[in-house]
């Protein structure tokens, strides 16, 4: 079991991956170079299947490279021990990802023509992937239930911290030409539709059978089959019992769940279940619902009480 986080700048960040020295060399020396591509996104956002679909769009659907480089070495990890300084010294085009909030992400980004692309998933999706993910290794302190995770989660106790902030911190690029805000929802229901969007902003073109197979190889089966890409090359020795990256991929909002966040600044969040609800009213003031189809006035009554307004949660039913 893990002791604590280490936090740097107020963002709770697992020892067994970073150090506060690298932290402060991304933060404040790293150099975004031009030609460089970024993805972006809060844990457990569907990071690693946006990857795939990068490299496979750079390989115009050759599998090659994705099934013989480790996907953290294809888009290396920016602000770990082991991304920074692969980055640092790699020559030419560098694709990266990164979890930062935009608060501490290097500032020459800011100033520069690279590209980024910011997935943004559904947060009752985010919290029980990440609590299946993470909850039983060393990386994280092990909540003892997934209530004492969501708690964790709505007070940005968790790696990176506050879901609520990174969103509304980096939509708010979200007008900058070299930045892409795509739905982990919207790539569940049109991946094709999805790849074509990252193609264009990429100014690449995929012939149709080049399409179809950055389509199959980038498919839950198919990354779930491939070592290089389902995390079971992971180091035993930094955590012993694996990482299980691929659980489900699906968009699971329909379980019961109702999730409101208040934040002091700002008014109630609520997030719903419907779809088009949730993203426009992101777009509009990042204000997030969603509705259960059966919570019950105690669950709400108890939660209230339980978190001073602040968090309501109702009856999260999660299977593995
Ligand atoms: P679940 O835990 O809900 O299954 P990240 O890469 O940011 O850690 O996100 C992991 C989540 O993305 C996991 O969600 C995983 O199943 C999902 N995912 C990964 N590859 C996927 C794919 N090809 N299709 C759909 N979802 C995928």
């Amino acid at each position: 079991m893990m002791s604590d986080y280490s936090w740097f700048e107020g963002i709770p960040l697992s020892p067994t991956w970073f150090s506060k020295e690298i932290m402060e060399d991304v933060c404040n020396k790293f150099v975004v170079k031009e030609d460089d591509l970024i993805i972006l996104t809060y844990p457990k956002s569907g990071t690693n299947w946006l990857v795939e679909i990068v490299s496979l769009i750079q390989t115009k659907g050759d599998p090659k490279w994705i099934q013989s480089v480790p996907i953290w070495d294809r888009s290396p990890w920016l602000e770990t021990n082991r991304g920074y300084p692969f980055l640092i010294h790699k020559e030419g085009p560098r694709l990266m990802s990164s979890h930062l909030p935009i608060h501490i992400f290097p500032k020459s980004l800011f100033s520069s023509k690279a590209k980024a692309i910011y997935l943004i998933r559904n947060p009752r999706d985010v919290l029980v992937s990440g609590y299946f993910f993470w909850g039983k290794t060393n990386l994280v302190k092990n909540p003892d239930s997934l209530g004492t995770y969501f708690e964790w989660f709505l007070n940005g106790n968790v790696p990176y911290g506050s879901w609520f902030e990174h969103i509304r911190g980096w939509l708010s690029m979200r007008k900058w030409d070299n930045f892409l805000v795509l739905y982990y929802e919207d790539m569940q229901k049109d991946v094709k539709g999805t790849i074509k969007k990252i193609c264009d902003f990429l100014g690449k073109k995929l012939g149709p059978d080049e399409l179809d197979l950055v389509l199959k190889y980038s498919s839950f089966q198919a990354m779930k089959e491939n070592k290089m890409s389902n995390f079971s090359l992971i180091d035993k020795n930094l955590i012993p019992n694996g990482l299980n990256l691929l659980r489900k991929g699906k968009f699971e909002s329909d379980l019961s769940i109702m999730i409101c966040h208040h934040s002091p600044q700002e008014n109630w969040y609520l997030f719903t279940k419907d779809q088009l609800l949730w993203k426009s009213t992101l777009e509009v003031d990042c204000c997030c619902h969603m509705l259960s189809d059966s919570f019950t006035s105690d669950f709400v009554e108890t939660y209230f009480s339980a978190f001073e307004l602040k968090v309501v949660l109702v009856e999260l039913e999660v299977s593995m």
